[in-house]
């Protein structure tokens, strides 16, 4: 098996080359690539290492079993067509295909499969914010059927790449201006992620809107996000209003998430802190005045979850399922 890792020197893609390793998986060739800025530089991978290469389309051309993106949507828009043309299936993180009709949008666990019979062609991998919501309400969506979400998130500045992380850094050294976020992050929050669109959503939230109709198969869940980022290095956090079309009693609801695949429900309280690291949404503080609306709170490694171990367990999928 050929696999290849784009973006191989950024926050993502260090973890999917981490989560590759964790996982056993044992490609017979392993490619890292990355801007002309980082080719030469180190990645160990198995108790190799491997030097970073630069990204062309000729490297693209070359056919891989699987590629895993994350190098952002231009990069993706420039390079992942060259390879999926090429006849690899590539695993794309980015924004750049996520809404194309044709192009599967793949939380493993709610619609896994999507992934059998898709022998070329690209994959995307949902926004962080949007998989670990889905994955808490996806069997309360197939038991109750929701009607509305209102979400607020807390996201870490991970969730910006490495730039982001740097400058929640430096803030903390002393007074820098604002650069990747529109305010000072460090003891601050600031509610604007992504651009502020017409309609007064951003394009982060408008993400959450239109990535969970499309995994959750339901064009009529009306969705409220509004998007937050926070002084957290890593996961981010939810705060989740359910509407629901049918009366749940809260049994129901500790079930439907009890049969949650890589969900845990628990009465514990639990921050980012205690979730960094792993591999599992932590829902908790499940709540409600009336039978038909609930609250909730959820937190997720954005990295890993939101991220980098979705991508392996979309390529672990596809592999089982073709
Ligand atoms: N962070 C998250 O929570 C998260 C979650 C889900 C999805 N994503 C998505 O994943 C992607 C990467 O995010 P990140 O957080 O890992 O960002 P990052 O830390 O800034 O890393 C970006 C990576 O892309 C590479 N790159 C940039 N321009 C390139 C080019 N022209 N050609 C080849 N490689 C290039 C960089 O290589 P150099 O070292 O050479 O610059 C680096 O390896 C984005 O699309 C992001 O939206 C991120």
């Amino acid at each position: 098996m050929k696999i290849a890792v784009v973006g191989a020197t950024g926050e993502v893609g260090r973890m999917m080359t981490k989560v590759l390793q964790e996982q056993n998986v044992k490609p017979g060739k392993m490619d890292f690539y990355a801007s002309a800025k980082s080719a030469g530089a180190s990645v160990e991978f198995r108790g190799e290492t491997y030097k970073v290469k630069e990204l062309t389309k000729k490297a693209m051309k070359e056919g891989y079993d699987y590629l895993l993106f994350s190098a952002g949507a231009s990069v993706s828009r420039e390079f992942a067509s060259v390879a999926a043309e090429a006849g690899s299936v590539v695993i794309d993180n980015s924004s750049a295909f996520r809404m194309d009709v044709d192009i599967p949008l793949v939380v493993p666990e709610i619609n896994g499969d999507l992934l059998k019979g898709y022998s070329k062609g690209i994959v995307a991998n949902p926004n962080c914010s949007t998989i670990q919501m889905v994955l808490g309400l996806y069997r309360i969506h197939e038991r109750f059927g929701i009607r509305t979400i209102v979400v607020s998130t807390y996201q870490s500045v991970s969730g910006a790449g490495k730039n982001g992380m740097n400058e929640l850094e430096e803030q903390m050294q002393g007074t820098i201006a604002p650069k990747k976020f529109i305010k000072q992050i460090h003891l601050n929050v600031v509610p604007q992620i992504g651009a502020l669109l017409e309609n007064g959503f951003t394009d982060e939230e408008m993400k959450m809107v239109n990535e969970t109709r499309k995994i959750l198969r339901d064009p009529d869940i009306s969705i409220w996000p509004t998007t937050i980022r926070v002084p957290v290095l890593y996961c981010h956090s939810e705060s989740v209003f359910v509407e629901t079309r049918k009366a749940f009693d809260m049994d129901g609801l500790a079930e439907a998430l009890e049969a949650s695949e890589n969900v845990i429900h628990t009465d514990e309280m639990f921050s980012p802190i205690d979730v960094a690291g792993s591999d599992t949404v932590y829902v908790g503080r499940l709540r409600a005045f009336d039978a038909t609306r609930f609250l909730m709170w959820n937190v997720a490694d954005n990295i890993r979850v939101g991220a980098a171990t979705n991508a392996v367990r979309i390529l672990l999928k596809h592999r089982a399922l073709n």
